[in-house]
């Protein structure tokens, strides 16, 4: 097919993000981080948390093909002048994209460093246009268990689809991205394709995966682990190196790629580092902003 033809069937579609896609749109390196090295894309893909596939580490990556992403829509409602529900390839029509190098900490004390391919997600918010009411933002994933077999699964205990939420100020903050991409190509399914938040300050539980609804809103939304288990995971789950969870300390993690003999144990930082968040959280008690 000539690529005009293409171009002209890609207007208006919901097709998948392909490695095509991402190559003519093209993206702005990012700077690695100094002083840490970015994790082999072999772990990042492999080593995952997605419960929709399973609770192991290695079932995302074993089974997240299963999962269809093509066709894509994504559902824009609440407390917004324009919602609407747009296939990914027009939501992301004019946004420019950008590698961001990032530390990922997980709530259970492991981390990596991860080279996202993104943009802030106050970019496509704003085209929507949330109205003064709106306070929080609540996203939601694919619920789908004839393609999720974690969802199928009666041992998960959780209440699908899986939800998380930010206050809309922290959804605004620079830092805080939709990622579509990882190590220069498109996300695989396994890390959350074809499009997942990223909240570096936050526990990994708080970045959202393969995102199909998005919702303003004037109160604070109920999210998946806060509802599953209040007392171990917060609403806010900033990273905090001072509150431990109940059943492990936060004080330090274990830096991917780490084995039984080479642990590559560090310590943990408030807010992963990201210390610029901080006046978000200045009416806040950090002992117990968990
Ligand atoms: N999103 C969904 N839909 N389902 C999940 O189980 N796990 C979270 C988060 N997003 C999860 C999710 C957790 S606990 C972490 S640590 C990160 O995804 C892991 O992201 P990664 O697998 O890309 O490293």
């Amino acid at each position: 097919m000539g690529g005009g033809a293409a171009l002209a069937l890609g207007a208006g579609a919901a097709h998948a993000l392909s490695e095509d896609w991402l190559t003519a749109r093209g993206f702005r390196p990012g700077m690695p981080i100094e002083g840490e090295e970015t994790t082999p894309v072999e772990y990042a893909t492999a080593y995952n948390n997605f419960y929709e596939f399973g609770t192991d580490k290695d079932d995302p990556a074993r089974y997240a093909h299963e999962m269809t992403v093509d066709p894509w829509t994504v559902d824009v409602a609440g407390e917004v002048a324009k919602p609407g529900k747009l296939g990914i390839e027009d939501l992301l029509a004019n946004v420019d994209l950008e590698e961001r190098v990032y530390r990922l900490r997980c709530v259970e004390a492991w981390s990596m460093v991860v080279p996202w391919i993104g943009f802030p997600v106050k970019t496509l918010l704003d085209r929507f246009e949330p109205t003064g009411a709106a306070k929080f933002v609540e996203f939601e994933t694919l619920h789908r268990p004839d393609e999720m077999r974690g969802q199928r699964s009666f041992f998960s205990g959780i209440d699908w689809p899986y939800r998380e939420a930010l206050r809309l100020d922290e959804a605004y903050h620079p830092l805080a991205i939709f990622a579509v991409g990882m190590y220069g190509k498109v996300l695989p399914n396994q890390n959350g394709a074809p499009l997942r938040l990223v909240v570096p300050w936050k526990y990994g539980f708080k970045s959202i995966k393969s995102i199909v609804r998005i919702r303003l809103t004037r109160r604070r939304p109920s999210t998946t682990w806060n509802d599953l288990q209040p007392r171990e995971y917060g609403f806010y789950a900033n990273v905090n190196p001072t509150v431990d969870h109940p059943r492990w300390s936060q004080a330090s993690e274990r830096r991917l790629p780490s084995t039984l003999f080479s642990p590559n144990r560090i310590e943990t930082r408030m807010f992963n580092g990201y210390e610029e968040v901080a006046p978000l959280y200045a009416d806040m008690d950090l002992r117990r902003n968990y």
